[in-house]
């Protein structure tokens, strides 16, 4: 019987990584659930602030329940200063207003699917 040796496990995971990542990227961005895919990826950063799923236990606000029109405006308005914050304005400039929107797609899905 023929073992796989763990280091050609991690050539042929690293041989396939490209493939994936042209896959990914290759997929339409309209395509709606690669804009959710991407959003939930972006989301992680929100965390470790709101509370995982943006079930916020502290004194951050709860994003989880929100419309993603609504945290897509909030975000967009945090970004341009036009909504005053503490921490959201740098946290916002550090997205593209594509990259915002499908955050924003993400949390409003989360929060229809599990209502
Ligand atoms: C460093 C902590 C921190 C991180 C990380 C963070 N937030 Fe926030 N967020 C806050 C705080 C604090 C506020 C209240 C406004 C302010 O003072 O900045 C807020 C406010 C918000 C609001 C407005 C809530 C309301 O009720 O109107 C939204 C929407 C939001 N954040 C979304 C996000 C998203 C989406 C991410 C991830 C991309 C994120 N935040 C990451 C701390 C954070």
């Amino acid at each position: 019987m023929m073992r796989l040796s763990s280091k050609s496990v991690v050539a042929a995971a690293l041989a396939a990584f490209p493939f994936l990542l042209a896959t990914a990227s290759h997929a339409k961005n309209s395509d709606h659930s690669t804009i959710i895919s991407r959003g939930e990826m972006l989301s992680l950063s929100c965390a470790g602030c709101h509370g995982t799923d943006g079930k916020s236990e502290s004194v951050i606000p709860t994003i989880y329940g929100r419309s993603a029109k609504y945290i897509e405006s909030a975000l967009l308005d945090f970004k341009s200063g036009a909504r005053p914050s503490t921490v959201m304005e740098r946290h916002a400039k550090g997205y593209s207003d594509e990259q915002i929107h499908q955050i924003a797609e993400y949390f409003g899905a989360l929060s229809s699917k599990n209502n």
